[in-house]
């Protein structure tokens, strides 16, 4: 039996997108694909990419910057940083060691958490843990992906869902009331290899067999995987809200994984629950794995979505299969993001490694960045697209601009 859940707020928030844009329109240049089809079938009309200069840590310490910004701390006030993802710079040092250095923090220890899309949710359990036992008073929790280095651009069935990007929150101690108030995990390996990247782990050494293999790339069973989301996402919902004391009439919005608007829907019918309650950007992101709920967060606060005192539900699936949910209560202000304002690439910097540096934008879109400005590191979050994206229809802020 789980003790109530409490001391432990969501204090910070702060995302990145980069400047790169890839369009229905420009797959449709690559394979045989078709606006229409993606759209009817994810709600995806675009997703970002990082430029030749960004990587996941680079991306993810812009998002932790910000994120510290607004929780009106400076960057040696955190205690611990938790970088999710899948998509880490290199195995080894980890990526929230890159991400410490990249924001100037001399105090924190700094690890990575493996749970592919539900990293962020997993991060943001971890580091409640830390900081209700007393061992670290300010977490930063950061979801940062660079899918498209691991992306097939000659398959079809997965080239149109993923996106880069990052997201992130920081999570302090306080004796308010609010803050989390449940949270629920599971992993369910009988789904295990359904989302996979099988090449370049102990398993399968990268090797030449495994390049020409293509297993460097994302493989994944699309309808298995569609049937286990929504299923897991309402199941690992209900838990957390049980666990909270929370029925779904309580809950003010659900800000779920951004795998898939057909997936996000299924889960509001599962639920029985209202889709106007429910935030979805898919449309503008795609599946940008474990930094969908938090860019899905920073989003829903800048577009005024979340008030001080609501109760809301991040919940997220991903590989393994994993799931986890976390319902709070809203305390912080969120005017507030208005202290991350200016904050961009320019003020990180990740030292690089002593080998002689490589190009790692993918070759199968090098001719997008023909004419792209400001690549790398660009405007953040600036959109480049014209189409009627899903959260600009809804009158979505960008969560960077
Ligand atoms: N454009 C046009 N046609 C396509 C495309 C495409 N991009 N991709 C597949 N098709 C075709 C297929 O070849 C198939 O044609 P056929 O009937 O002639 O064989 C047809 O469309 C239907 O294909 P399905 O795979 O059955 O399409 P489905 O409706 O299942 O949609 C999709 C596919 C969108 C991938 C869906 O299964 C899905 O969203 N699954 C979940 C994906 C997901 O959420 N993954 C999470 C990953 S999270 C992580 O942890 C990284």
């Amino acid at each position: 039996m789980q003790r109530p859940l409490s001391g432990v707020h969501l204090t910070g928030w702060g995302a990145y997108a980069p400047s790169l844009v890839l369009t229905n329109a420009d797959l449709e240049r690559m394979v045989d694909t078709n606006d229409e089809w993606i759209v009817s079938r994810t709600g995806i009309r675009e997703r970002h990419i990082a430029g030749p200069g960004e990587t996941t840590a680079s991306m993810a310490a812009v998002a932790g910057l910000r994120a510290i910004a607004t929780a009106g701390l400076r960057p040696d006030d955190i205690d611990l940083i938790i970088v999710g993802t899948l998509t880490p710079d290199y195995p080894m040092p980890s990526t929230a060691a890159l991400v410490k250095g990249a924001i100037g923090n001399k105090r924190a220890a700094a690890m990575d958490l493996a749970a592919a899309c539900s990293g962020f949710v997993f991060g943001y359990a971890t580091a409640h843990a830390y900081v209700a036992a007393g061992l670290a008073r300010h977490v930063l929790v950061i979801g940062a992906e660079t899918l498209s280095r691991y992306t097939d651009f000659t398959d079809r069935s997965t080239c149109i869902l993923f996106g880069d990007g990052a997201g992130a929150a920081v999570l302090s101690a306080s004796d308010e009331p609010g803050g989390t108030l449940g949270i629920e995990m599971t992993t369910e390996p009988a789904g295990a290899y359904f989302i996979w990247l099988p090449g370049g782990g102990a398993a399968r050494p990268t090797s030449g067999a495994t390049l020409t293999a293509g297993e460097h790339f994302m493989k994944m069973k699309g309808a298995e995987t569609f049937k286990m989301a929504v299923r897991t996402l309402g199941s690992t919902s209900l838990k957390a809200l049980q666990k909270a004391g929370l029925g779904l009439a309580d809950v003010d919005l659900v800000v779920p994984h951004q795998a898939n608007s057909r997936i996000i829907e299924g889960l509001a019918k599962s639920l029985v629950f209202p889709m106007e309650r429910v935030f979805v950007n898919v449309g503008c992101y795609g599946n940008t794995s474990a930094a969908s709920v938090p860019l899905a967060l920073n989003e829903a606060v800048a577009s005024g979505r979340v008030e001080k005192g609501d109760r809301l539900l991040l919940v997220a699936f991903g590989a393994g299969v994993t799931s986890g949910a976390i319902a709070l209560e809203w305390t912080a202000d969120p005017a507030a993001a208005a202290r991350a304002e200016g904050i961009g690439p320019e003020d990180v910097a990740v030292v690089p490694g002593y080998l002689d540096p490589v190009n790692p934008f993918p070759p199968a879109l090098e001719w997008l960045l023909e004419g792209a400005s400001g690549v790398p590191g660009g405007v953040p979050g600036a959109r480049t697209d014209t189409t009627p994206a899903a959260g600009a229809a809804a009158g979505v802020a960008s969560p960077t601009e």
